[in-house]
């Protein structure tokens, strides 16, 4: 196979040189023999329309998009399905016949996470930290997953008021007007970030998910946790969307505290499998793309 007759795929970010999905695709593909070579794009915002268009040719089969250029691919794309519309977020581009086609994979990642780690989504009492990108995403995911209540708090708390008016409308059974709420539809809520609100918030609650990058390595916070240590208990299932380092702070008091613990890696690997299917129609070998994720970030 000469590198010509290769298919393409990578991720597009700016910048993107810490992505680990390079790592763990190519050795998804590998593993699968199949024909094609997954890279690292750094695509300046003003560059990307540019980029964007070559994605049309031949060699193509799709890419990955991560900060920051997941809304503003939007507009650059032949078709969108309605979930990525409503979040503002495309994470996987696929070349169709049809033309250029956005999905987002981060709701699927994180419910099979959070799902292989034997919690149920259904009826839980959630709270969210954060209001961007993938707050979205995971959110969007509880209401699917009819999680009985979700909190989101965040620093703006205008961000997380306006991330419940913009998936409200998700709430509503098909058909159903959006103001009520029968058995089985979440209740949302927002508010801005208070200790003396979190803890006893975390304290009643089934899961607490991080989607604020406190706590990620380099990122300035990196030996703090999001939330007091006290408001930590055994009841509680703790996801951190951070995944570098695999156990950050937040994760290491809830393990100490006797929570149960799933990782922002869980995440970021599934998510990438849901991406490989679309794109190549295999399903992506997790424990090969587990693995190298985990060497990628040793
Ligand atoms: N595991 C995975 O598969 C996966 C997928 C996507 C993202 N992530 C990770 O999740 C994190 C967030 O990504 P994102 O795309 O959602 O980012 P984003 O759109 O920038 O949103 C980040 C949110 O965190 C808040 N925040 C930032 N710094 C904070 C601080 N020091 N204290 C409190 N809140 C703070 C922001 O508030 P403001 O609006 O006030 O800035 C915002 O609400 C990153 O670490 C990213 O690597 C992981």
């Amino acid at each position: 196979m000469t590198r010509a007759s290769l298919k393409r795929l990578g991720v597009i970010g700016y910048p993107v040189r810490h992505s680990v999905s390079p790592a763990f695709q190519q050795a998804a593909l590998d593993h699968l023999a199949i024909p094609a070579r997954y890279d690292r794009y750094e695509v300046a915002p003003h560059d990307l329309p540019a980029f964007v268009a070559t994605l049309r040719g031949d060699e193509w089969l799709g890419i990955n998009v991560t900060i920051p250029h997941k809304q503003a691919v939007i507009p650059l794309l032949d078709e969108v399905e309605q979930l990525s519309r409503e979040i503002g977020s495309v994470n996987t581009v696929l070349r169709r016949p049809g033309g250029l086609e956005g999905r987002t994979t981060d709701h699927l990642g994180f419910l099979r996470a959070v799902r292989e780690s034997g919690f149920r989504c259904e009826g839980a009492r959630a709270v969210v930290l954060g209001a961007g990108g993938s707050a979205r995403a995971i959110v969007a995911a509880l209401i699917a997953a009819e999680a009985e209540s979700i909190h989101i708090t965040a620093r703006s708390g205008d961000r997380a008021t306006d991330l419940v008016a913009a998936l409200l409308p998700r709430r509503a059974r098909p058909g159903g007007p959006i103001t009520s709420c029968p058995p089985g539809v979440p209740v949302l809520h927002s508010s801005a970030w208070d200790p003396s609100v979190l803890v006893p918030l975390v304290r009643s609650a089934d899961l607490l998910v991080n989607t604020t990058p406190v706590g990620m390595r380099g990122g300035g916070a990196d030996d703090e946790s999001p939330v007091p240590a006290e408001a930590l208990h055994p009841g509680l299932t703790v996801f951190d969307a951070v995944y570098n380092p695999i156990e950050t702070p937040l994760l290491r008091d809830a393990r100490t505290a006797g929570a149960r613990t799933v990782s922002g890696l869980d995440m970021l690997v599934y998510q990438g499998a849901e991406s490989f299917r679309l794109w190549t129609g295999q399903d992506g070998p997790i424990e090969i793309m587990m693995r190298a994720a985990k060497a990628a970030l040793a």
